[in-house]
């Protein structure tokens, strides 16, 4: 698949055997990348974050992994380089709602590889009968408001979010519609 900015990605949907690469994906995200994505300085993955991403069985469970094919794996796999994923698990209440989130190595962060990653989720947890997807950011983080704007997102301050935080929902059905001829290509992974 072929980003916005013209990069060559391999993806597929993340599996249980996923916990080396993550680990490893991990160290190559800065301080600002980690405080972006957990709200709070982060030395290292904890390995009970590890199981919890790896175990992708249930409803509204899902995770896409990105590669970069014209690098080397790290752990030896035909992949090559993992640079991001995009995942969502379900929440406590509404069964047809996951919660989202999508990270990129700091490398290629601004190639497009975020947008084509959360499309490929929203597309994947549609097909999987969610209706809705939702994530918690920083105010500060414009990269990802920008990726849930392109797709729709609406703020929810219902929820009344943590102070410097947003909560923004996808209506799935409404998201797919945006994404013209790439939607039947994102289904293709899907089977
Ligand atoms: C947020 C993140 C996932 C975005 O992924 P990315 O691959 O860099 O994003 P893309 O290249 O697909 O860009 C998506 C859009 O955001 C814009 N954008 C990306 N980074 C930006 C930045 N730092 N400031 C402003 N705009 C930015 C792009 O221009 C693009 O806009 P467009 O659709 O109008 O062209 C990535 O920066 C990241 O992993 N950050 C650290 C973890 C994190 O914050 N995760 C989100 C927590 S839920």
């Amino acid at each position: 698949m072929t980003t916005s900015t013209g990069l060559v990605v391999r993806l597929r949907r993340g599996n249980a055997s996923d916990a080396d690469a993550l680990v490893l994906g991990f160290e190559r995200l800065g301080s600002e990348s980690r405080y972006h994505r957990f709200f709070t300085p982060m030395p290292s993955l904890p390995a009970s974050m590890v199981a919890q991403f790896t175990d992708l069985d249930g409803p509204g469970r899902l995770a896409i992994a990105a590669f970069d094919p014209a690098k080397p794996s790290e752990v030896g796999s035909a992949d090559g380089l993992g640079i991001g994923v995009a995942r969502c698990a379900p929440g406590n209440t509404d069964v047809r709602a996951a919660e989202l989130a999508v990270t990129v190595v700091d490398d290629y962060q601004g190639c497009g590889v975020g947008r084509v990653l959360l499309e490929v989720l929203v597309v994947g947890a549609l097909r999987g009968g969610l209706t809705t997807l939702y994530g918690h950011v920083l105010t500060e983080n414009t990269g990802m408001i920008r990726l849930f704007q392109r797709l729709g997102g609406r703020d929810q301050h219902h929820v009344r979010p943590e102070p410097g935080t947003r909560r923004i929902a996808i209506d799935l059905e409404a998201a797919v519609t945006t994404m013209g001829p790439r939607r039947a290509l994102y289904a293709s992974l899907f089977g």
